[in-house]
């Protein structure tokens, strides 16, 4: 993959690992998509993006405008076809079940053209 293509990202999962990627991406530049299965669990992703940025605002680490410019370049979806359209990198972060990645590989690899990259938690 040509980094310097590199605009989009789709994380996959919207747990421990998948927000804190998601935070890393949008922190990088990169618009991040971050898609769970539940609006709910979508909400929680942002929870866990939001808490360790406010405190560090409050440390003094960091300003709000650049907080805001980070969460501005983040989108909670639930549809994986919106996650992953247009995206170049799609980070898989779902729970450790190999059955729930399967299918969501073979989901993955109907909706996405073969010059996009897959990358696994
Ligand atoms: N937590 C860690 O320290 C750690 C370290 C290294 C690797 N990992 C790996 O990363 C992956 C995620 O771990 P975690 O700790 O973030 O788990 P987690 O339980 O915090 O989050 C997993 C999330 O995936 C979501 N999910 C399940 N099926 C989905 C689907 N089809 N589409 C979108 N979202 C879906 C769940 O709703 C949940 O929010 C696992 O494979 C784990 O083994 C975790």
């Amino acid at each position: 993959m040509n980094l310097s293509n590199l605009r989009k990202i789709a994380v996959v999962g919207a747990g421990t690992m998948g927000a804190g990627i998601a935070q890393a991406c949008a922190a990088a530049g990169f618009q991040v998509a971050m898609r769970d299965i539940e609006q709910q669990l979508v909400d929680g992703g942002f929870r866990r993006i939001r808490e360790p940025l406010a405190k560090r605002v409050e440390r003094g680490k960091m300003s709000q405008a650049e907080v805001d410019a980070i969460l501005s370049r983040v989108r909670g979806v639930v549809a994986l076809k919106e996650a992953v359209d247009g995206a170049q990198l799609v980070i898989e972060a779902v729970f450790e079940k190999m059955e729930i990645k399967k299918e969501l590989y073979a989901e993955l690899e109907r909706l996405c053209p073969s010059d996009v990259v897959f990358a696994s938690m």
